[in-house]
This record gives structure tokens, sequence and C-alpha cells, in this order.
């Protein structure tokens, strides 16, 4: 956007988003939306990393609906960087800026393309744009790629600019042999992409090919020696940051090497968080339009500035606006995968809250913060703000209940000076104060960490385990006699059939009392009339039907409340409960929903297809009344 003075104006980061769609669309793109976070269809992932993923299918060689030019802004999240967040570069959620031939145009006009596109539209200044090019592998007899090298020498040559060719090969050589006055440096896996990394980390079927990386030098920023010894574009200190990363994805991974793919394709992306940065010539990625307001809230909310707190101030905004995106796409907190995930990161955001000595609840302005700044680009975030509000608060309250007593604790055993395996288990386990955090926590108290503490932390979980099976044989109303195998099966079968009853009769049903025998179970519930054979026939179908789709059961531990009130957790009439209690969910493998949520100390069988090993199927045997009010059924697995 030129202006009067004929300076580029800066463009926010919804106005390069936009400006680059437009950009490729005319040039013959197809704009295509972003994909969810959780990838449909592909369990060997949890999340979408990268734009290139949900495009797999085509560039390995199948017809896109769209063609063969395709652009969007994919939304992506990589958790393996969670504990680097809170410097002013890396982030879990960001967007890539993608666009893909596939089989279409190649090297010439992608590189002249992605210079334009930065130099000219969004106006960055050519003389920092420093490139890296694949340096070739002997071995594996692909070429260094001098035909990259060479377009790039064309550009800057005809934009004034030396271009001076260095070899560094690997990133620690980078440290030893420095920057030498070069613009385009060859390296060696650093300059290979795919997947799964550099080429011997590939497994047979993956595609890659090398790459061609731009760089953005931020000249206010020192060198950091403490990174190595010299300064060089893929050094991590934080001088260079890498803006864009062209895929020359034209190699398929056999078992007897590489071949070609059937089509030479790009793969193009580009950090709209780092472009944005580097367009309002601030190496801090959260100084840009998307992040900002959501800091300012924080400020706000906090009283503090930013600049006295960055470090919290980061990683709350960058774990809220994962969280937010999480919950658009359909991920609710819990125990496991994606859920898994989602907590820790609330759970993050919550506590370096704390620091900022935010104690009320603060995640739904920073929630509504964040949907302000996506809602007008993206309608499914207008559309689920609120229930994605729901369940991020939901989240918060109980966390805040449970960080204060750890907290607490942790302060008591700081004095010994040391934290061991078996505190951060006590922290755990009484407190529900997540192991993650207690490190985190110990180090910010300068405290030691006992060096094997996953082994003891481990250790302690797994004799827990087996403590509070061995307990819930006599806690148990009704006594659970032991925990054979057939008394498993008969215990699942128990949540399953209560379950049935609530979904059938209604929410009057409440379970009186239960007892299981190596014979069959039985199971006490209200109810004021006796049942028909139609009703105990769709008792046993729903039961049967819940075996067949191979529910996942799984447990947890919650504050007691929550797990009643909240979660919506089924108990058993009269019995009185702890401040925390086990639940276990029986779940469908391909949702996050669980079909039972009930109070309970096991055991329980891992799966529920495993009661229907021999053959075998629920039956009710009798049904019959207990005492006023109260209906009995027993029923058998054959
Ligand atoms: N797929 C490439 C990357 O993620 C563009 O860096």
């Amino acid at each position: 956007m030129p202006s009067k003075t004929g300076r580029i104006a800066k463009m926010t980061a919804q106005e390069i988003r936009q400006a680059y769609l437009n950009f490729f669309k005319d040039r013959g793109h197809s704009i295509i939306p972003r994909a969810l976070l959780v990838p449909e269809g592909d369990p060997s992932t949890l999340f979408t990393g990268s734009g290139m993923q949900p495009l797999l299918p085509y560039l390995l060689g199948q017809d896109h609906p769209e063609g063969k030019r395709i652009v969007d802004s994919q939304t992506c999240l990589r958790a393996q960087d969670i504990e680097e967040v809170g410097d002013n570069r890396h982030t879990t959620f960001f967007e890539m800026l993608g666009n893909w031939s596939l089989g279409d145009y190649f090297k010439q006009e992608q590189l002249a393309w992605v210079w334009e596109f930065l130099t000219q539209t969004v106006g960055l200044d050519k003389n920092r744009i420093f490139v890296s090019c694949y340096s070739g592998n002997q071995k594996l007899g692909i070429p260094k790629d001098e035909e990259s090298a060479d377009i790039w020498a064309g550009i800057f040559s005809k934009s004034g600019l030396s271009a001076k060719r260095v070899d560094i090969g690997s990133q620690e050589n980078g440290y030893r042999l420095g920057e030498q006055g070069g613009r385009i440096f060859f390296y060696e896996d650093k300059n290979w992409w795919s997947r799964a990394g550099s080429p011997k980390d590939m497994p047979v079927g993956e595609p890659g090919g090398p790459d061609s990386e731009l760089f953005y030098l931020y000249p206010q920023v020192k060198h950091d020696p403490k990174y190595g010894r010299l300064c060089h574009i893929n050094c991590d200190c934080g001088r260079y940051i890498e803006l864009g990363n062209c895929v020359f994805m034209e190699y398929l991974k056999s078992k007897d090497g590489f071949i070609k793919l059937p089509k030479r394709n790009v793969d193009y992306g580009g950090g709209l968080e780092r472009i944005a940065a580097a367009a309002i010539d601030d190496p801090d990625v959260y100084e840009i339009s998307l992040m900002r307001p959501i800091i300012s809230t924080l400020e706000r909310l906090s009283g503090r500035t930013y600049d006295s707190n960055h470090t919290a101030m980061r990683v709350i905004t960058d774990h809220l606006r994962a969280a937010t995106f999480l919950g658009i796409d359909g991920v609710v907190p819990s125990n496991k995968e994606q859920g898994y995930v989602m907590r820790r990161l609330i759970r993050r955001a919550v506590r370096f809250a704390f620091d900022l000595g935010i104690e009320q609840n603060f995640i739904e302005e920073v929630t509504n913060a964040v949907a302000d700044l996506y809602a007008p680009d993206f309608t499914e975030v207008s559309d689920r703000r609120h229930q994605v509000i729901a369940t991020l608060t939901k989240e918060e309250k109980v966390f805040r209940q449970t960080l204060r007593k750890g907290i607490r604790k942790l302060d008591q055993l700081s004095i010994q000076g040391r934290l061991s395996g078996d505190d951060i288990f006590v922290l755990y386990d009484t407190f529900g104060f997540p192991a993650e955090l207690s490190v985190e926590e110990a180090f910010k108290r300068d405290l030691a960490v006992e060096s094997d503490w996953r082994k003891t932390f481990a250790k302690r979980m797994e004799e827990q385990r087996a403590r509070s099976h061995t307990a819930a044989k006599g806690a148990f109303k009704g006594g659970l006699g032991g925990h054979s195998v057939i008394h498993r099966k008969y215990h699942t079968a128990t949540h399953l059939l209560y379950k049935a009853l609530r979904e059938q009769l209604g929410d009057q049903v409440i379970q009186h009392g239960s007892n299981i025998t190596e014979e069959r179970l039985r199971f006490d519930f209200s109810y004021p009339s006796k049942l028909t054979p139609e009703q105990i026939k769709g008792l046993e179908d729903s039961v049967n039907a819940q075996i067949k789709r191979d529910l996942v059961v799984s447990w947890a531990e919650y504050p007691t409340d929550y797990a009643l009130k909240e979660l919506g957790a089924l108990g058993a009439f009269g019995d009185r409960y702890g401040d925390k209690v086990k639940v276990y969910a029986m779940t469908p493998k391909d949702s996050d929903k669980p079909y039972s949520l009930e109070v309970c100390g096991g055991p329980h069988v891992e799966h529920t297809g495993e009661l229907a090993e021999g053959g075998k199927k629920f039956k009710i045997i009798k049904e019959e009344s207990s005492s006023a009010g109260i209906r009995r059924i027993k029923a058998v697995l054959v």
C-alpha cells in the first residue's frame, strides 16, 4: 500500500493474510478454507502442524478438486513447542500461509513470487532478507540445489544486492563459520523438509524434498554467544527469524532409497505472525495486530505492564489462542490425546495468570479478546465463541481450586530445599497438581529436582493404581467380591446398564445398590413400576450395542463437586464421597465425548468389546421389586 510519500504503510496481520490469498489468487490459485486443528482420518498425529498435512494425498499424486494451484492460511498447532513459549518468537499456535503447486509450476515461479510478495506487497526491507538452499547429499544421490541458488542470484542482482554463496553444512558448522558476508547459504539436513524431518528419519512412503528458506535479519538484536560462537542464519538467538520455507517436494522414500514422486510439487509455508512482526519491524511476534490486543487485555486485568511481564503474558496469550481454536474445532479438555493438550494449555495459562496477580476468573475476557480478532475472518469463530468460552471457563474454575491448595503445599515443601519424585507424586495425587507444573515451580524457586523424578513418579502411580483396585473391593457398597476378569466385565456391564436405564427411563433412575458375583450382576434402582418386556429388550439391546462399539474405558480423578455437578458423572444414592473422586469414562474411539461417566473405584475392563469375548451377549434374567419404589435387575453375560 504505497502512501503519498511513496513509502509502504505497515500492514496488519489480518491485511497480510488477505493480501497473500489475493496475491496467489491473482496468479491462478484457488483459495481453500483451513482444515481443522485435529486431523481428520489421520491417527498418526494429534494436530495439524503444517499446511501440507491436510494436502498429503494430493502431494502424493491424487488430483485436487480445486486444481493444481492452491492457496490457504492454515491454523497449526505444535504442542511439542509448549515449553519454548515465553521468548519473543515461539508459539504453539500459528497460521501458516501456504501455496501449493501440485505438479504445476516449480522453483522459478515460486522463488520470484515469494520475493515479490514479501518485498513489494508487504514491503519488507530487501537488504535484510537472506536465503538458504540444499547442499545435496551424495550418499542419497540427491544433488546440491544450484538451480534455486541461481534463481536467487538473479533475483538479488535485479534488486541491486550482492549474492555471495557460502557453504555451511550443519547447524554446528554455522556457529564456527558464521555469516561471512553471504546472502545464499547452503545447509544439508536443515534444508530438507518432510513431516518426519531429515532423509534418514523418513519412513518408507513419506514424501519430502530439498527446500529453500527465507530469513529476516533484525540488526537491532545482538547475537547471544550462548547459542554458539558466531551467528548464522539458522542460529537460534533470534537475530535472524525464518519467515517462510519453499519445499520442492519431488521425492518419495522407498525401501530402495529415494525415488521421484509422480509429479513435482511446491509446498510453501510462511509464518503469518512472523511476517507480520517483520512488517512492523519488531522481533516480538506478540506485538502484531493479532496478539497485541490480547496482551493489552492482560495488562488491563493485571494492572501490570507487558514490558515487565513478558514471559507470563506471552505464555497466556499463546496458550489461550491455541485453546480457543481447539475449542472452536470441537476439542474439550480431558485426560487423553488432544483433550489433554488442551487441558494443559488452559492450566498453564491459569498458572501464569497467578504470577501476574490475576486471581479472579479471567479466561472469559481473554477468550473474548481472541475471538474478536478472528471472528471477522473465520465464521466458525463467531458461531462457536459462546460454547468455547463455556468450555474454557469451566476448566479454569476447577483448576483454580486445585492450584491454591497445591501452591500452599509446594511452599511448605520448599523449606526442605529440594523436590523429590515422591513430593511431586503427593502434589499430584492429593492436590491434582500436574507433575510438569511442580517441576516448573521448583525451577522458579531454585529448588533442586530429583533427577530421576519421572521414574519415582511412575512407580508411585503404579502402586497407587494397585492400591485403589484393592480398596475398591471393600469400599463398594454391596461389595465387589474381587477383581477377577469376570468381575471386571460385570462391573463394566453395570455401568452400561445404569446408563441405558437413565437413557430409556429417565433421570428418576438412581442407583440404590449393586452386587456382583462370578455368575451375574445385580442392580437396584429407583423406578415406580415393573418394566415391560419391551423395556427389558430395549435395555439389553442398548448394552449390547455399546459393547459392540468397543468403548474405551478410562478414569481420572476430580474434585467431587466438579465431577457430580459440572461433569454430570453418575453416582449412587446415599454414597458419600471425599474431596476427590475417581470417575470412570466409557468413550467411543472416534470421540472425546464419553458415553458414560460414573463415580466409581473400579476395576473395569479396558474396552467394552471384551464383554463379548467368546461370542457372549448381555442378557437380563430377572426384573423384580426390591422394596417400595426400588426395582432389581439381575443380568448375565452368556
Ligand atoms: N511444509 C513446510 C513447513 O512446514 C512448508 O515448513
